[in-house]
């Protein structure tokens, strides 16, 4: 049984999207243990209640220094031995001492194609402004392992989304959402449950079997 920890920081769509494919039997074997949340208050967290999935509030400002917020997160998901942890939605940055701590066994969804618009200050709606902006004909998301950088870990998955003509920066989000966020992740911690991602430097090789064949 993988045991699934998910950061959430607002709404919380990606969390349930997770927590749909575990009840619909595409995600085998897996568990959302624990939810936590950057800021109280947050719909991720009426979303984990309902699904009677135990939730926390670790919020950055509650600790002095960027360590002791680490400290504070890995005594958490230690606690609740987490093999997997998922970052859905999540707003807060963390530090090398958290990203080592549980090394290639983070994961994270932006709403972009990565290396194009990622990075400090680009979450939420601002990547989807930004796309429009520029003026690209496609946009979409990532999923990617967390390192000690902004959006830079190795690449698991993307999606592309076309932009249209059209789209205002709320309605190209819910588009990348609905058609790429939502079936990406789910399917990046299938691959990763299954014991197919294999990390070669800054790529991810997906191997065609894993642990269960
Ligand atoms: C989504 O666009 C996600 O990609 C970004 O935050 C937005 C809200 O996510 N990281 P959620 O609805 O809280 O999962």
């Amino acid at each position: 049984m993988l045991r699934i920890g998910v950061l959430v920081s607002g709404g919380g769509t990606n969390l349930q999207a997770i927590i749909e494919r575990i009840e619909d039997g595409y995600l085998k074997d897996c568990s959302i243990v624990t939810v936590v949340s950057s800021r109280p208050g947050v719909y991720a967290l009426e979303r984990a209640g309902k699904h009677g999935i135990p939730c926390e509030v670790i919020s950055r400002k509650s600790y002095s220094s960027l360590d002791d917020y680490d400290k504070a997160l890995i005594e958490h998901f230690t606690k609740y031995n987490a093999g997997l942890i998922v970052m859905a939605g999540f707003l807060s940055m963390v530090g090398t001492l958290f990203v080592n701590t549980f090394k290639n066994r983070i994961i994270n969804i932006h709403p972009s194609l990565i290396p194009s618009f990622c990075g400090k200050g680009y979450y939420g709606i601002i990547p989807h402004q930004k796309a429009l902006e520029y003026g690209v004909k496609v946009t979409g998301a990532t999923v990617h392992f967390v390192n000690e950088e902004y959006d830079s870990g190795p690449i698991i998955l993307q999606k592309a989304v076309q932009v249209r003509d059209d789209d205002t920066p709320e309605t190209l989000q819910r588009r990348v959402m609905e058609e790429a966020e939502w079936l990406i992740l789910p399917e990046a911690i299938k691959l990763f449950s299954e014991g197919r991602l294999v990390i070669e430097g800054r790529k991810v090789k997906i191997k065609e079997s894993g642990i269960n064949d």
